[in-house]
């Protein structure tokens, strides 16, 4: 077999067969195949796309083209989530406090920003000292010890994943729908849990910008999952603007410390309240969405969530004392204000600008060796509906470097519409999948 013959294959339109797909993902995994090969692929099935039988063989040659996670040691019914990717989209950092609070043991796999979203790895590694490189064993013991644990990808668990997503996000072959499922259900199946709740997000922030995407990438998801065996629970939610009002590293992680004193804002709240009932209910703590956010309110009132984190990041080696005191979290040196130039409303947010504003500020890469900044970022004062006047904040840049606050400035303002009308409200909750 030849991976030129495949590239041409895709590229004219034609269905890779089970060996064809094992072939190139065993011998990109093992360094035999070339990038430029594999993002030549990856461009032909950006515009060919891929069949449903051909994303669920990807799917499951990624899931083992390394070990497969034996979590059978870790006490209790593992529910693992994952985001589609979004803006501003800080779920797992209060959401895994949250539940593990509530009992359910968390054993949660996460990755690094990708395109115009943020990752979860990332924001992290805010926490002064914190590490997400555990080996197996470790990440196990921290889960019986204290319930939660997050890790990156390791070198062994979907490998052939964490060489494509690193080569996607840097050749514009992020957004299609066979690539997004096969990434996140390759590593959910292989990171073993036993059940699997996904955010799949929908709007100008989301890889799936239109809402019929977003429900087939929810639906492929759901079926891959049940096809391997695992309960799959996807809620399709809105990301038509940022989540919450921060984007950012750290400043996501300072508004995710917020949502856990019960001082959130209420869309990032309330999505929260969402997943973690379908995690608590798929856990089997919560016999009804009603029991679930009783307990999740329970959590964030008596402090047992925010403690949670407090214990997760020491256990990974952060500074616990910025859970207490965020001031300790790494800071821009200037946060300049951005103002509206009319009165109106705020009609629409081009969010995938706000998330690329935070990349020219530094919070993202543009190569695979790429350092980010992860003090920089924006911090939104106004949101869709919002009215405003001319001069008014509609959110404040933190940067570190003139040039790059220049070019975000221009990004940032012509993400905002403002409109003579108060546009509709969109639902945060478009539907539930299982
Ligand atoms: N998240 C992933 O893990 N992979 C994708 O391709 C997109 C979002």
């Amino acid at each position: 077999m030849r991976m030129y013959d495949i590239i041409m294959k895709k590229r004219n339109g034609g269905a890779l067969s089970k060996e064809e797909i094992r072939f190139f993902i065993e011998g990109y995994t093992k360094g035999e195949i070339p990038d430029y090969q594999v993002s030549a692929l990856m461009m032909a099935i950006y515009f060919q796309k891929m069949t449903e039988r051909e994303t669920y063989e990807l799917t499951m040659a990624m899931a083992h083209s390394g070990e497969m996670l034996d979590l059978s040691s870790i006490h209790g019914r593992k529910v693992d989530k994952h985001s589609t990717g979004g803006v501003g989209d800080k779920t797992s950092l209060a959401l895994t406090p949250m539940v593990a609070a509530c009992g359910i043991p968390v054993a949660k796999m996460s990755g690094r920003g990708l395109g115009h979203t943020g990752g979860t790895i990332d924001k992290l590694e805010s926490f002064p000292g914190f590490s997400t490189s555990l080996t197996t064993e470790q990440f196990i013991e921290n889960v019986n010890k204290i319930g939660i644990a997050i890790m990156g990808q390791t070198a062994d668990l979907a490998p052939a994943d964490k060489k494509l997503y690193a080569l996607r996000d840097v050749t514009a072959t992020v957004d299609n729908m066979s690539l997004i499922a096969s990434s996140i259900m390759s590593k959910k199946l292989a990171a073993g849990a036993d059940a699997i709740v996904l955010d799949v997000k929908t709007g100008s922030g989301a890889f799936m910008k239109s809402r019929e995407d977003a429900f087939a990438l929810a639906e492929e998801m759901v079926k891959i999952g049940k096809n391997a065996g695992r309960r799959t629970i996807a809620v399709i939610s809105d990301m038509d603007q940022p989540l919450g009002m921060a984007v950012g590293n750290a400043l996501e992680v300072k508004e995710a410390i917020a949502t856990l004193r019960g001082e959130g804002p209420k869309d990032f709240t309330e999505l929260c309240m969402v997943l973690g009932s379908q995690m608590l209910m798929a856990g089997g703590k919560a016999l009804s969405v009603e029991q679930a956010r009783e307990a999740l309110t329970k959590v964030i009132e008596d402090g047992s969530a925010l403690r949670k984190l407090s214990e997760f990041v020491e256990a990974q080696g952060g500074d616990p004392t910025a859970v207490t005191d965020p001031s300790l979290l790494p800071k821009a040196s200037m946060v300049v204000p951005v103002c509206a130039d009319r009165d109106g409303f705020v009609g629409r947010i081009a969010c995938e600008d706000v998330g690329i504003c935070s990349l020219l500020l530094g919070g993202g890469r543009e190569t695979k060796e790429s350092k980010i900044d992860l003090s920089v970022g924006i911090l939104l004062e106004k949101k869709k509906g919002d009215a405003v006047k001319k001069g008014d904040v509609l959110g404040y840049l933190h940067a570190n470097d003139e040039q790059r606050l220049e070019a975000a400035k221009d990004k940032f303002l012509n993400a905002y519409a403002i409109t003579d009308s108060r546009p509709e409200t969109e639902p945060l909750i478009k539907g539930i999948l299982q």
